[in-house]
């Protein structure tokens, strides 16, 4: 049997992509196997673990129960695109700081289901941190320093917006895209 492709006109990571797949391939899939954006991790691939947690306009979004057809006309962003001219985004930084990963494979989903937090909530408090990394499995750190490190990424931003020191410098681990 042969499974047709669709053409899916997407916006991925500041870009406009078109990219054919087969219609019922979920947004990881297309993300991962198509685009070749390999942070997105396929976990548990039924909407359990958030290791493959995009923001879709903004907002964190599970990409393995996401079909890519219904993705179409939305802003996606991957760990990669949290990466700007300007460097690494400070979540990725701060959790590289804090050591807040051993395996990893939870880190990319982490930290971008923090950035869709922070933005929404750029003072965010530890029970509003942990309200929105709920979905977000780790089996390995206890959470502790996962939570640590996005803390440090509100008071850096609190620093900056006072005039503090706003940036770190980049480190080449704290992407979060290790395959
Ligand atoms: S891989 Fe999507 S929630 Fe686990
Ligand atoms: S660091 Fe291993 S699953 Fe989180």
């Amino acid at each position: 049997m042969t499974v047709e492709s669709k053409l899916l006109r997407l916006h991925v990571n500041g870009a406009p992509i078109d990219v054919a797949a087969p219609a019922h391939w979920t947004l990881l899939e297309v993300l991962r196997y198509r685009l070749l954006l390999t942070g997105s991790k396929q976990g548990c691939d039924k909407g359990d673990c958030g290791a493959c947690t995009v923001l879709m306009d903004g907002r964190a979004r599970l990409s393995c129960i996401t079909l890519a057809a219904d993705a179409v006309g939305h802003r996606v962003t991957t760990i990669e695109g949290l990466v700007t001219s300007a460097g690494l985004d400070k979540l990725q930084q701060t959790f590289d700081e804090a050591g807040a990963l051993q395996c990893g494979f939870c880190q990319p989903g982490m930290i971008v289901a923090a950035r869709a937090c922070l933005d929404r909530k750029p003072e965010a408090t530890r029970a509003e941190i942990k309200e929105a990394l709920a979905s977000n499995l780790c089996r390995c750190t206890g959470y502790t320093k996962i939570f640590e490190a996005v803390e440090q990424a509100v008071r850096a931003g609190k620093a900056a917006h006072i005039g503090g020191p706003a940036a770190m410098a980049p480190t080449a681990s704290a992407t979060g895209v290790a395959r």
